[in-house]
């Protein structure tokens, strides 16, 4: 089996080029990112405080996270039920930053992760996987941008959806959630020794996605 690991700080582009790049490849689409939002989803609705580290370790011991694909996109289930729909939201996101910080959480992720690319030919995205997760992947990338431009396309994405967004007020969260990724202690956010570092910053999409195919390419 072949691992392409991407890794980089929120808004990057990671999903999007991931996917192009899965799909171009016909390999599997793992977005890690959504494993991580499930517990939070979790944790939210439950109420669970991530600083009592009982209460956090039995609620990661009752929950099962999987991974299904319906027409190649992948959902995500938490006990049973699918909870892709829910997963998106900035609350969810600010949760999924602070809770993976908690060994507990990023235990309970890390088999299923390592199975996945155990069994199929997968493009990985995530924040330790080039790292940590698949320290064999026989690719990995560093995608990353200025915080500028990543709060500029989120600003994009949401005003096009007609909802109202403070563009200093996006960049400050990227800003914040950056640091809380890139500082934490376990697995922290940080390009491997041996990836290969794309700044998308002045790239289109496409440019990224073909970058990485002749990478992939001349293996
Ligand atoms: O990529 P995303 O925004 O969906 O990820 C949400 C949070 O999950 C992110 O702020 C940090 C965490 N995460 C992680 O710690 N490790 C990963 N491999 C993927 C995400």
């Amino acid at each position: 089996m072949t691992s392409i690991a991407i890794d980089g700080p929120a808004g990057a582009g990671k999903s999007t080029i991931a996917k192009k790049v899965a799909k171009e490849l016909g390999y599997i689409y793992v977005d890690t990112g959504a494993l991580y939002r499930a517990i939070a989803y979790y944790l939210l609705t439950q109420k669970i405080d991530i600083e009592d580290t009982i209460a956090l370790q039995a609620a990661c011991d009752q929950i099962t996270v999987t991974i299904a694909y319906e027409n190649d996109v992948q959902q995500v289930y938490l006990n049973d039920d699918n909870v892709t729909p829910y997963l998106r939201t900035e609350e969810t996101g600010n949760m999924a930053s602070r809770s993976s910080a908690k060994a507990s959480v990023r235990a309970a992720l890390l088999d299923l992760q390592r199975n996945m690319a155990k069994e199929y030919n997968v493009v990985m995205d995530g924040r330790d996987i080039g790292t940590n997760v698949l320290p064999d992947a026989e690719i990995k990338i560093y995608l990353t941008a200025s915080s500028k431009e990543r709060a500029n396309r989120r600003y994009k994405e949401l005003t096009e959806q007609g909802i109202a967004a403070d563009f200093d007020q996006i960049e400050a969260d990227i800003i914040e959630r950056d640091a809380r990724d890139m500082n934490r202690e376990i697995a922290p956010l940080k390009q491997a020794e041996d990836a290969v570092l794309i700044d998308s910053s002045d790239l289109t999409i496409e440019e990224v996605v073909k970058t990485i195919l002749s990478i992939v390419g001349n293996q």
